[in-house]
This record gives C-alpha cells, sequence and structure tokens, in this order.
C-alpha cells in the first residue's frame, strides 16, 4: 500500500489541467450498455474507479479499449446480466448497471452496494422507481433481481433529487415505452451530461439541465462518440489547495459555469479569480477570510467539496460554520486534520472552523476519497513532513495527484508504506 509524503509550506504556482468528470464518465460508460456497437467516450479521467467500472462492463461481455483519454466500449453483444458484489462493493456507481442492464436485456442481476464511510447511503428511490416504470425487483441472497418485462412509461416525483437514482432511472426510462416524466430529478452537471449522451443515441428527452425529465421511451439507441465533461470537483481542490498554501494557479479546462458557487465563496473568501473561456485563475495574497457555508444539491455547494473547504477554512482569520446537509456524518476528515493543529469543533453535521492555525505536519490516515483530498490540502499548508497512509481512497478519483502538485512547486511524492 502507498502513501504520500508532503513537505509543506510551498506556494503553488503555474498550470494544471482539469481531467474529465470521475462521477460523469461513470454514468457514460454505463450508458453505452443500451447501445449495441462501439461507444467513444472522450477527456475519460485515468482513476481506479473508472477501471472499476471497466470491469463491470468487461463481466458483461463488453470490450473496453482505452487509448489516452478515450475509450472504446463495444457493446456489441452483452453476455451476462450480473454486477458482482466484489465490484459494486468497492464502487457504488457500479450499480448504475442495474438501470443499463434494465434497457437493454430487460433483466438484471446486480448487488446492493452497502454502506459507506459516511453513512447508510439507501437505495430506496432507485427501487421505487424501477417499480414505477413496472420493474418487478426483489432482494435475493445481497443481490436485487430485477425483471422488466412488464416495463411502461410512467410518471414518477423522486423523494430527492438523488444524482445516483436520477442517473438509474433515466437508463431505465429511455428503453421504457411510452412517455416517461420524472421529477424533482438531480441537476448536477454530471447527471445533464448523460441525459444529452442518451440524446444524442436517439433518446428523445426534454429537460436535461432542469427539475424535470420528459421521455419518449422504446426508441432504439446507436452507438456514440461523445465527451465527459471536465471535474468540478478537482477543479475545486486545487483552488481550495490554493487558498490555503497560497500562490497563483491557472486552472485550465475546466467548466467555470459548473463552478459558481464556489468561485463566489471564494471570492468572499478573498482569493482573486479570473475566468477567461475555459481557464480560471486563483491568485490569493495568503490572508483569507472566514465563509460560512452549507452543503446543498446543484446549483448549491457540494458536499464533494465540503471537507476541502473546511482544510482552506482553517487558514481564514476567524470562525465559520460549514454544515453537510446532503450526508451529515461525511466527518472522517476532523480529526485528522485535528493531528495537523486545525481548531474545529463538530455540532451534529456542522463544523466550526477557527483560524488561521499553523499547521505543522504528522502522520495522518486517508479515510475516503475528499476527505483525502483535505488531508493534502492541509499537508501543503503544513510546516514539515506530512505522510498520508491509505491514499487508495486519492487514486479512486484523482488523476495523478501529486504529479500536478509537484509540477505546481509541492514537495510530494509517493513511497511505499511498511
Ligand atoms: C453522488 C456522487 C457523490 C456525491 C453525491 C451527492 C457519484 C458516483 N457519486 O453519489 O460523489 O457526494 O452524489 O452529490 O456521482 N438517498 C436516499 N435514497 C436513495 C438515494 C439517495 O435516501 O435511493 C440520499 C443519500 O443517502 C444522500 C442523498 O440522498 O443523503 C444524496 O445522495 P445521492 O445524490 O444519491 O448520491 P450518490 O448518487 O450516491
Amino acid at each position: 500500500m502507498d502513501k504520500l509524503v508532503i513537505e509543506g509550506g510551498r506556494e503553488l504556482k503555474g498550470e494544471v489541467r482539469i481531467a474529465g468528470a470521475k462521477n460523469a464518465a461513470l454514468p457514460l460508460m454505463a450508458a453505452a450498455i443500451l447501445a449495441p456497437g462501439q461507444t467513444t467516450l472522450h477527456n475519460v479521467p485515468d482513476l481506479v474507479d473508472v477501471g472499476t467500472m471497466a470491469e463491470v462492463l468487461e463481466g458483461l461481455g463488453i470490450s473496453v479499449d482505452r487509448r489516452n483519454d478515450a475509450m472504446a466500449l463495444d457493446a456489441t453483444t452483452i453476455t451476462s446480466d450480473t454486477a458482482p458484489y466484489e465490484l459494486v462493493k468497492t464502487m457504488r456507481a457500479s450499480f448504475y448497471a442495474l438501470g443499463a442492464l434494465v434497457g437493454r436485456l430487460g433483466r438484471a442481476k446486480v448487488s446492493l452496494p452497502g454502506g459507506c464511510a459516511w453513512g447508510p447511503r439507501p437505495v430506496d428511490i432507485h427501487l421505487k422507481g424501477l417499480e414505477a416504470l413496472g420493474v418487478k425487483t426483489q432482494l435475493d441472497r445481497g443481490y436485487i433481481l430485477a425483471d422488466a418485462r412488464k416495463m411502461r412509461g410512467c410518471r414518477f416525483v423522486l423523494d430527492f433529487p438523488s444524482v445516483g437514482a436520477s442517473v438509474n432511472l433515466l437508463l431505465a426510462a429511455v428503453a421504457a415505452k411510452g412517455e416517461t416524466v420524472l421529477e424533482n430529478v438531480a441537476r448536477e452537471p454530471e447527471v445533464t451530461n448523460l441525459a444529452r449522451m442518451l440524446i444524442a443515441m436517439g433518446a428523445p428527452i426534454e429537460g436535461a439541465g432542469t427539475t424535470a425529465f420528459h421521455i419518449e421511451g422504446g426508441h432504439s439507441l446507436n452507438a456514440v462518440d461523445f465527451h465527459v465533461i471536465p471535474d468540478r470537483i478537482e477543479a475545486g481542490t486545487y483552488l481550495a489547495a490554493v487558498g490555503r498554501a497560497g500562490g497563483d494557479v491557472t486552472l485550465v479546462g475546466a467548466n467555470p459555469d459548473h463552478l459558481s458557487i464556489i468561485l463566489d465563496r471564494s471570492v468572499e473568501a478573498g482569493l482573486k479569480i479570473a475566468v477567461r473561456n475555459d481557464r480560471i485563475r486563483v491568485q490569493s495574497s495568503g490572508k483569507l477570510h472566514p465563509v460560512d457555508i452549507q452543503t446543498e444539491v446543484f446549483p448549491g455547494f457540494a458536499t464533494d467539496m465540503q471537507a476541502q473547504w473546511i482544510a482552506m477554512m482553517t487558514g481564514a482569520e476567524g470562525s465559520c460554520l460549514v454544515e453537510d446537509t446532503i450526508y451529515p456524518d461525511r466527518f472522517t476528515h476532523v480529526p485528522e486534520l485535528i493531528r495537523l493543529g486545525a481548531n474545529i469543533a463538530m455540532r451534529d453535521n456542522i463544523a466550526q472552523v477557527t483560524g488561521p492555525v499553523k499547521l505543522v505536519g504528522a502522520p495522518v490516515m486517508s479515510t475516503d476519497l475528499r476527505a483525502s483530498a483535505s488531508l493534502v490540502i492541509a499537508a501543503l499548508a503544513a510546516k514539515g513532513r506530512t505522510e498520508i497512509s491509505r491514499i487508495y481512497h486519492l487514486d479512486r478519483g484523482y488523476e495523478r495527484l501529486e504529479e500536478k502538485f509537484a509540477v505546481l512547486g509541492a514537495k510530494i511524492w509517493r513511497e511505499e508504506d511498511e
């Protein structure tokens, strides 16, 4: 197992290219299941989670060929209807195979994902929506068995605009004969990216980017060439690193429209931000103001940026409150940040962060993907050496993180952990 070693205290300077979004690539890969023929995705990030989804697809009989950031997926024949526990337990997004297999084969056997480090993470909305579409589901030894022989269009209102449920229901609904109206769907750019790909494949869908989809289901779908949108969370992570460690960095290949609230709050916090097309220049004067945030569904502040914001706010002059309304238990980074010298008090799902503190390097442990990113940010600003163990979490969602930070002038490298 690898660890990351960081000798902090250096400003970050230069340009960093933002990769394609993990959370957009995964649903697009699942959408390839729906179309016989070869789908080619571009701007696919090189990540462990993308590799896991590729394994899920290969298990279904799809050939996967990766060249640089392009991925060819040949789904001419599907030979299995099963997404196994071994893969789904390591990555919840494998559960997207359920909606897509139902759409392509009319049946599926997909392992239930189970909980995760930030709480139970149920899939009840996914299953309720499938039932509304006429798909019979039953639990059999940890697997959801789905029978979609009687699937047909319907009207369904999601209890909560869940990203995952919106993806799964969209993937199934394009195959359900007749009209489907899905209301209270997620407006996250990754869901919109999927809707646009399905439209390009030949599915008549109205409402991409809004809270309701009108889908004319049952059309045969064609394999297409399609681009993954840039990763707004990767961009936000580099931004927060500049905010905490100081410096002047341009994020290249980002989509500022997907980052509106993060850019606005960063300006409030005292960062200088200049946007030109897909380039976002972030400059720090070394001073930060405390800014409260509350995580919300898009276009609100993303829960996937909560941990990085806390790390940045440890440098702000005063106190702020960071509340996670989406995942109330998603604070495993807090005790680790405290080991580096952060002053954070927790009350339920609210962290009170008081700064500025001088962080000092220490051995810490990565607990999940974005928690690990917050430790990297803190370590880059800390005096001395920080060792972050269990960095496989980071490899799930950040492409060549240590190389990218090293190019910006950070002293950061990977070592084998004993
Ligand atoms: C996705 C993202 C994850 C991000 C999250 C919220 C991917 C692969 N992952 O996760 O990085 O943090 O969106 O933006 O894109 N819920 C239910 N029942 C359900 C489904 C969800 O109660 O059936 C609840 C969840 O427990 C949570 C909230 O809804 O409180 C949001 O979850 P959801 O949007 O589904 O997140 P994911 O799709 O799992």
